[in-house]
């Protein structure tokens, strides 16, 4: 975890969780982009590296959907997720990334997403969250994959799927950044990868990373500016 305490707190605070596992490699230099944006609008900021957490997934309890708890939108495991999901109640602001693996998120951000989403989601036709106001919500993510090949590999319908679970947590604001075509190694004279281009992946390094990280971090300070928080349904 990691805490900037410069901001005086005005009560936003913006919580990045990282779904990868390498520190200083795409995913967590776009996140920590964003927190540095955050940061910048005068927010507090927060990061998680759940590849450093031991936690599992929903075990289907059903503890969040029992008569006497649903609304509370909490889950009832105790593990290292726990302290980060009651942390979470107070965010004004959430952005989550994960390199994708396997034409998906890392397992590591879908086991947090089926903890923190689903807690707060109520099987109803007229309510469909326990938030009747969510954090402001951003997801990073970062592929191999060059932007054009994204529809043909049905990352469109990827996001999409995501962007309607998070949507119901009534964020008011959803935001999905792609960063394609990212560099992989730092020597891929090293690796057997012969369908990539050494050259071209140090380019693209070089020429579109720098948009990315200027996306993440407009991304994180407009995270920032949210003040109202969240809000729990019938409270
Ligand atoms: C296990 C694994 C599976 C991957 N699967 C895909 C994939 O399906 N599609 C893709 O575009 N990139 C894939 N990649 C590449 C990563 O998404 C890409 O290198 C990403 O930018 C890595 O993020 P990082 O630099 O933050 O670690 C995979 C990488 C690994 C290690």
């Amino acid at each position: 975890m990691s805490q900037d305490d410069k901001v005086g707190d005005d009560g936003r605070l913006v919580v990045a969780i990282n779904g990868g596992p390498r520190k200083n490699w795409n995913t967590f230099l776009l996140l920590e982009e964003a927190l540095r944006g955050a940061s910048d609008a005068g927010a507090r900021t927060l990061r998680y590296d759940l590849f450093e957490m031991n936690f599992k997934g929903c075990v289907s309890c059903f503890y969040c959907k029992t008569k006497e708890n649903y609304h509370k939108g909490k889950c009832a495991q105790k593990d290292d997720l726990a302290p980060v999901l009651k942390t979470l109640k107070d965010a004004t602001g959430l952005v989550m990334g994960s390199p994708i693996y396997l034409s998906d998120v890392t397992g590591s951000l879908r086991n947090f997403w089926e903890r923190y989403v689903f807690q707060n989601i109520i099987y109803s036709n007229t309510e469909q969250s326990v938030l009747e106001r969510g954090p402001g919500m951003g997801v990073i993510y970062t592929m191999n994959i060059p932007e054009d090949m994204m529809p043909v590999m049905n990352y469109d319908i990827l996001l999409s799927s995501h962007f309607y679970f998070l949507e119901r947590l009534n964020p008011p604001i959803l935001e999905q950044i792609c960063s394609c075509d990212t560099l992989q190694f730092n020597d891929y004279d090293k690796y057997y990868a012969p369908m990539f281009n050494s050259e071209a992946k140090k380019r693209s390094r070089e020429l579109e990373f720098p948009g990315d990280l200027h996306k993440a971090y407009e991304l994180g300070f407009r995270l920032g500016q949210v003040k109202e928080k969240q809000r729990i349904r019938n409270a």
